[in-house]
């Protein structure tokens, strides 16, 4: 069964944007304010621009911006948390893949909702997470997305994570 944009919105009770970071606001705007008001939208996207093989944060999503932040306002009733952006889409629901556990950070402007959000990483198998803060912080984790190529092109391959040691 598949649906539009609008009817996805409509239906889910949580709603995940996944489509390329570039597109995301159009995509959302096919969804509806309405239909996304109230509810958590966990935001997995990012705004890259491909050349010649490689990847960079689309300038006007960068700096002291981002596309986790344009999201936010664009949608002022919807709880935006920034999330699982910044590593393969192969751990995001599987952590326990690797041999340690992973960091899987988070940001947004609503406490219940980065809460549920961390409740659905544990989840999802996550056993340690952390509070970057308010959406602002999509620009740290937007800015760890574009990280990726560089690991990728030396490993070829995306079975690797984050871990932030800390006292
Ligand atoms: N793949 C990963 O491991 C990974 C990891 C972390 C984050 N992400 C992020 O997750 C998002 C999806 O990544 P991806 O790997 O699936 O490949 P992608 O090429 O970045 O995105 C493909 C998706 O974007 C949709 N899309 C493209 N143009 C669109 C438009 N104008 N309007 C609406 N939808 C549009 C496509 O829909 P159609 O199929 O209908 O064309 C498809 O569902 C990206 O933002 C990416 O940065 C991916």
């Amino acid at each position: 069964m598949h649906g539009t944009f609008a009817n996805a919105a409509e239906f889910g009770e949580r709603v995940f944007c996944c489509v390329q970071g570039i597109h995301a606001l159009e995509a959302l705007q096919t969804a509806g304010e309405e239909n996304l008001a109230g509810k958590i939208l966990v935001d997995k996207s990012n705004p890259f621009l491909h050349k010649d093989g490689n990847i960079s944060l689309d300038p006007q999503y960068s700096g002291w911006n981002s596309l986790g932040e344009e999201v936010q306002r664009m949608l002022p009733r919807t709880k935006v948390v920034k999330t699982l952006n910044y590593l393969g889409y192969n751990l995001m629901t599987n952590p326990g893949m690797l041999p340690e556990a992973i960091t899987g950070f988070y940001c947004g402007n609503d406490s219940e909702a980065k809460q549920a959000v961390a409740a659905l990483l544990k989840d999802f198998g996550w056993t340690d997470t952390m509070d970057l803060g308010d959406i602002s912080r999509s620009r740290y984790t937007e800015m760890l997305g574009a990280f990726w190529p560089a690991v990728y092109g030396s490993l070829g391959h995306m079975d690797w994570g984050f871990k932030l040691i800390r006292k």
